[in-house]
């Protein structure tokens, strides 16, 4: 996704990952800051928006304002070079803890607060082109979470697409709310869930 402005300032690495401390406006002077934290919710907002149209959502889920008042983690992966060197936004990955009654497969239900995929869209003209695995591997890493122990907020069938091909995640456990978790998820969790 393009924008009348260059996104490098603010994007600065090719995946950036923006938290409610907005801490890549921090080097930004006061007399710039307000047009780079319009700009930086520009950004935000109509990747959000286009996630939301990609899955038929009814509103978008990731906004500047939301952010602002969770704790989830956005990461944003650019085309520096796009748009005659002003760059292009190319995906988003919203990653947070949530609450969640999870079965298992006796069907024993566990509180729980596990690791959550929340939003992730790649551009249309981009999709296919390996950018979301590239985008969801920088965050296995940062997150140091294997696949098989997140739970995804509503898989589309694209992104059930992805899971399967890149991660062999198929068969799932089946749960009361809109969240989905794979067969391995209670296996060899980590002590912080
Ligand atoms: N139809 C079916 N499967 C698809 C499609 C598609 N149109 N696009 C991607 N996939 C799956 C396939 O498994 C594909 O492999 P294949 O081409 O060999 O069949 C694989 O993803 C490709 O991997 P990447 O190129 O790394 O993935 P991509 O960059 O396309 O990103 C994503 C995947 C984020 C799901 C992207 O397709 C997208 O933005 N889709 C629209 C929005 C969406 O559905 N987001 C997930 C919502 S659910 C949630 O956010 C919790």
């Amino acid at each position: 996704m393009e924008f009348t402005f260059n996104i490098n300032p603010l994007l600065s690495d090719e995946i950036t990952i923006i938290d409610s401390s907005f801490s890549n406006l921090q080097k930004f002077q006061r007399s710039s800051y307000d047009s780079h934290r319009n700009n930086l919710m520009q950004v935000i907002d109509n990747m959000g928006i286009a996630s939301g149209k990609a899955q038929a959502l009814p509103n978008a889920i990731t906004s500047f304002k939301r952010l602002q008042y969770s704790d989830h983690r956005l990461y944003v992966l650019k085309d520096a070079f796009a748009n005659n060197m002003q760059g292009a936004v190319v995906g988003i990955l919203k990653m947070g803890r949530k609450k969640l009654f999870v079965y298992d497969m006796l069907g024993k239900q566990h509180e729980m607060e596990p690791l959550c995929v929340l939003d992730f869209y790649v551009h249309e003209s981009r999709q296919r082109h390996g950018y979301g695995k590239v985008l969801f591997e920088y965050m296995l890493q940062q997150e140091q979470v294997e696949p098989v122990h997140l739970a995804i907020d509503r898989p589309s069938p694209k992104f059930a697409g992805f899971l399967k091909k890149h991660y062999g995640l198929k068969d799932c456990i089946p749960q009361m709310n809109n969240f989905v978790v794979f067969h391995g998820f209670f296996r060899d969790r980590p002590e912080s869930g």
